[in-house]
Formats: C-alpha cells, sequence, structure tokens
C-alpha cells in the first residue's frame, strides 16, 4: 500500500522529521516560510494530510478548496483558534492538536514572565547591556515581591493547574480562579484554591492575574478597559493564552497610565507585527510566542502529532480529536 501523502507547513526539529520521512510520503517547508492562504489550499487539494501550525490561519475560506484532497488537520500545537473548525467538520476533515506535552514549559514561561514583570528583569538585563549600570544603591530597580502573593487565574485547565503546582508549592501563593469548567472539588481543595464566579472578581482579588482559557471569538477582549480598570493598580497581568484575549491598546493605555503596574506578554494581537506602543514601554516584558519552545516539548509535539497521523491512516479515532 502507498503511504499516505503529508505536508508539513513548518519546519520541526530534526529527530521529529526523520520518523515523518519513515513513515509518509512527505514534504516539508523547505524554507520555513509562513504558508499563504493559497499555500495552504494548494496543500489542501494535493496531500492526504496537512500538519499545520499556529502560524496558518486555516480559515473556512481555505476550507472551501476544490478538489479537496486532505481528510486530516494534524496540528502541532494545542491551541486550534487558527482552524475554523466548523467549516473543517463540514468539509468531512478530522482535526487533531497536541494536549499535555507542552503543559508544563507553558506553565514555566509563565513563572517566567511573572518573575521577570514583577522583579523588573527585562529593565535590568537592558540597563546593564546598555552598559548604563552606575552599581547598587538601596533603591535601584525596585520590584514587586512574588512569595505570599495571590495569583489569580483565568481559566484553570492544564497549564493554570501547572502554573497553580509552581506558584502555590513553589512560591506560595494563594491561588484565586475563575473557569466555567471548573475542576472536581477535589482537584481545587489540592490547591486549596478559591473558586470565583466571575472573571471581575479574580481581577479584583488577585496581585497576578495569569490567563488562561483558551483563544475564541468569545474570549476576544475578555480582558479590555473596563476590565483592566478592576485590577490593583499593583497587579501585574501575565499573558500566555492567545494575543487576541487582552484588547492590546487598552493594555498599552493601562500601563501608560498605571491603572496596573506591568505584564509580561508571550502572545499578542497580530503577532508577530504587535501594536509597537508596547516598544515605548518599560513595565512589560515582551517574548515571542516562546510557551512551548524546548527542544524536549517540540519534539513531544511532533510525536504527537505523528501518533495522531498513524492513528488516522489505520483507521483509528486519534487520540486527540478534536473534531
Ligand atoms: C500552542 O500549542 O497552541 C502554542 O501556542 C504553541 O505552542
Amino acid at each position: 500500500m502507498s503511504k499516505p501523502k503529508v505536508l508539513v507547513t513548518r519546519r520541526w526539529p530534526e529527530a521529529n522529521e526523520a520518523r515523518l520521512r519513515d513513515l509518509f510520503d512527505v514534504t516539508f517547508n523547505a524554507d520555513n516560510h509562513p504558508l499563504s492562504p493559497a499555500e495552504l489550499q494548494d496543500a489542501l487539494r494535493n496531500y492526504d494530510a496537512v500538519l499545520p501550525t499556529v502560524t496558518d490561519p486555516i480559515t473556512a475560506e481555505v476550507l472551501s478548496v476544490e478538489p479537496l484532497r486532505a481528510k486530516l488537520l494534524g496540528n502541532f500545537g494545542v491551541g486550534f483558534n487558527h482552524i475554523d473548525i466548523n467549516a473543517a467538520k463540514a468539509r468531512g476533515i478530522t482535526v487533531t492538536n497536541t494536549p499535555d506535552v507542552l503543559t508544563d514549559c507553558t506553565a514555566d514561561i509563565a513563572m517566567l514572565l511573572m518573575l521577570s514583570a514583577a522583579r523588573r528583569g527585562g529593565e535590568g538585563e537592558r540597563l546593564v547591556r546598555a552598559g548604563q549600570w552606575t552599581g547598587w544603591h538601596p533603591t535601584h530597580l525596585l520590584g514587586t515581591k512574588v512569595t505570599s502573593k495571590t495569583l489569580g487565574l483565568v481559566g484553570f485547565g492544564r497549564i493554570a493547574r501547572a502554573m497553580a503546582t509552581k506558584a502555590h508549592f513553589g512560591f506560595d501563593m494563594p491561588i484565586v480562579f475563575f473557569d466555567p469548567y471548573p475542576p472536581t472539588q477535589a482537584v481545587i481543595a489540592h490547591y486549596g484554591a478559591k473558586q470565583v464566579d466571575r472573571v471581575e472578581d479574580v481581577l479584583r482579588e488577585a496581585d497576578f492575574v495569569a490567563l488562561h482559557c483558551p483563544g475564541s471569538p468569545e474570549n476576544r477582549h475578555l480582558i479590555n478597559a473596563e476590565r483592566l480598570a478592576l485590577m490593583k493598580p499593583t497587579a501585574i497581568l501575565i499573558n500566555t493564552a492567545r494575543g487576541d484575549v487582552v484588547d492590546n491598546e487598552a493594555l498599552i493605555q493601562a500601563l501608560k497610565s498605571k491603572t496596573i503596574t506591568a505584564a509580561g506578554l508571550d502572545v499578542f494581537e497580530g503577532e508577530p507585527n504587535l501594536n509597537k506602543g508596547f516598544l515605548e514601554l518599560d513595565n512589560v516584558v515582551l517574548l515571542p510566542h516562546l510557551g512551548s519552545a524546548t527542544l524536549e516539548t517540540r519534539i513531544a509535539m511532533g510525536d504527537r502529532v505523528i501518533e495522531n497521523v498513524v492513528a488516522f491512516f489505520k483507521g483509528e479515532t486519534p487520540r486527540d480529536r478534536v473534531v
């Protein structure tokens, strides 16, 4: 039997690409450029499976291609807000993702942003590199203490809980959270977490607010000017979820006017073309979507996609089927 024809939209770690070469009739994106809508449509016309990632907007328009050959979108990543899931379903395409394997590393980046924004790590690094450090003094670059402060979580899924583990058990931080689909009481009790009924309650109570909800039309601009105004003036916002969960312009205004103290961001509206207003601010730590970016995790993500594709072509239900 001939091997399934598979297109991988971006380069993966070498270990994954070697496995893909063994298993499938695979095509890689040699120069690793983000594919255009027309290139994505060509892929759907010419391959049995397309393995996209967060930089590939697979819209209803892209999915309307004729003739359609692809039967599977094996997404490299847990978030799938870049894929029009309803349109995929309507066209009979199976979509899979890669949960679990990136949980810890993404939570680590949320911790890094929380610590860095609180302790002014970015500012300190820039100062030293610019040769402008004139020496220690008692009031130099004073930040905000993290240990024992309250961490507010918007969403209490896998990544939020991994952050809660590090923050609660490592930094002695009480946890308050809002999630429309909360975990069991046993899980909540494990963290000694306080569950609240509305996102506004988290914003009012927390010293640090970390966003861990999915990117979706419903969550677009969940954190807007009105909600930012509910946060403590000493509070710090962390976003490792999706850029458009926060109204980026409203956040820039809130950081400028000191409505909140600082922010740590790994994701942006319109990334990589982030709002230039962020670049003028010292009280924001900016990372280029590094949540899952460790070699171990990226290999594990690739392996998880491969597992899903193999199962699909064996006629089984892939472990991480989304639709
Ligand atoms: C995801 O998996 O959705 C991340 O944003 C990329 O790791």
